[in-house]
């Protein structure tokens, strides 16, 4: 049973869903929480995932101890009805955590997709530091996307032979998805002149950035503005009304900003392959947008990506306007500079992440004598 509630998770997941879905040796059940629900069913209808349950628990302003509460009582019932051999999930979402917790009460296996991603900061993010953590320990089968991240767990005595490097899923959603010749349906985005504006892309939604920090980014994405006339900044907003309304409030009014709903996973990747530059606080975007060879500016502190950092293509900037301003000002004027940051690379995976999730789940079970080896990340 695969059990997600939230827009990257269900991305992540969906080409593993896919992949088990045409194994006939095993049966495969969907449970969504919908922690989210407007940008959870985007991604559902996009890969024509229909969930087998559907606890449609999202509240606007929702806390985390009503997530959490939620999630645990609703996997209850469903749980005990179905007796799955394995739960998965992915990442670390507050559904992540619970539905974890939730198939351990029932003795039921944990595989934990993404596992070992870590800051080493208990707050931050918050508090997806201390989802993934919790959740590794419940999980009997950890899929690691690198070899950092296999390390992270060694590193807290996870066993061994419960980690595989398996590559990031969201690779493979990623190559299935976005293509040279996209044309956008979204009419905003077709009237955009991609070879004579600069385009940045900004996102922003994470809990420890909300308040201050937000408001330091929205002023630094205005002076970026204010000394670079050939750029615009294409927003699509996330739905938390506290993200919502602070990025009307600053950016609403300003020239040359295109405050937008949140765009379907296919035209944002393809988005994302015709912008110049990307800024984000965002997990899932770090790790697509060095396949895509565009540079990043994570809005953060602290990132448990640290590969494409090493690698050069992804800079964490923090949240200080001043910082925020002389960085992508650089990136903007800077050619030499910019080059250097938008080689491709791909740290991340191969696209092959599910398939490799599959085999060894395959072997767990005693279904198949190989794991796969020969297909070793
Ligand atoms: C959640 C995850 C975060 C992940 C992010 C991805 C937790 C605690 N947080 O944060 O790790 O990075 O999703 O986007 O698990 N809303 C809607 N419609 C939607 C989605 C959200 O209206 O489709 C609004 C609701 O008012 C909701 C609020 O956004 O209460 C916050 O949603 P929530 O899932 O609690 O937090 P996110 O910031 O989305
Ligand atoms: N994304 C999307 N539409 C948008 C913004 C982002 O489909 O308008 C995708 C993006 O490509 C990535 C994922 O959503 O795969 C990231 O989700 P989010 O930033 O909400 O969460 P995080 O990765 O930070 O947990």
């Amino acid at each position: 049973m695969f059990v997600f509630g939230t827009r990257p998770e269900a991305i992540k997941m969906a080409p593993v869903i896919n992949k088990f879905k045409k194994d006939n040796r095993l049966e495969t059940i969907v449970t969504v929480t919908a922690q989210h629900r407007e940008m959870l069913d985007q991604v559902l209808d996009l890969f024509k995932i229909e969930p087998d349950y559907d606890l449609d628990i999202m509240e606007d302003s929702q806390t985390l101890t009503g997530v959490t509460a939620k999630v645990l009582g609703g996997l209850k019932e469903v749980l005990v009805k179905e007796e799955p051999d394995m739960v998965f999930v992915h990442g670390d979402t507050t559904t992540t955590f619970a539905a974890s917790l939730a198939a351990y009460y029932q003795q039921i296996k944990v595989g934990h997709v993404e596992a070992g991603l870590r800051t080493g900061e208990k707050y931050s993010p918050f508090p997806e530091e201390l989802n993934r953590h919790l959740t590794g320990v419940i999980a009997d089968l950890n899929f690691s996307p690198t070899e950092l991240t296999k390390n992270n767990l060694l590193a807290e005595n996870t066993k061994e032979k419960s980690i595989f490097i398996t590559g990031n899923t969201v690779i493979d959603a990623l190559l299935d998805t976005v293509s040279e010749d996209y044309q956008f349906e979204n009419e905003l985005l077709q009237t955009i002149d991609f070879n004579k504006n600069k385009i940045i892309l900004l996102t922003a939604h994470r809990r420890e950035n909300h308040g201050q920090p937000l408001e330091d980014i929205f002023n630094g994405i205005k002076d970026i503005l204010n000394k670079n006339e050939d750029v615009r900044v294409i927003y699509p907003v996330h739905l938390n009304p506290k993200v919502k309304n602070k990025a009307g409030k600053i950016l609403g009014d300003t020239d040359r900003v295109h405050l937008i709903e949140p765009l379907d996973y296919e035209p944002f990747v393809n988005l994302m392959n015709k912008s110049y530059l990307i800024m984000t606080d965002s997990g899932g975007i770090q790790e697509e947008a060095p396949s895509l060879g565009k540079p990043v500016l994570v809005l953060r502190d602290t990132t448990e990506r640290p590969e494409a950092v090493e690698i050069g293509t992804v800079k964490k900037v923090g949240t200080d306007r001043a910082r925020i301003f002389k960085e992508a000002n650089n990136l903007l004027n800077n050619r030499e500079l910019y080059n250097d940051m938008s080689s491709k690379a791909n740290p991340y995976g191969d696209g092959n992440a599910s398939e490799r999730i599959l085999k060894r789940t395959l072997y767990h079970f005693d279904i198949i004598s190989n794991p796969g080896e020969e297909f070793k990340y």
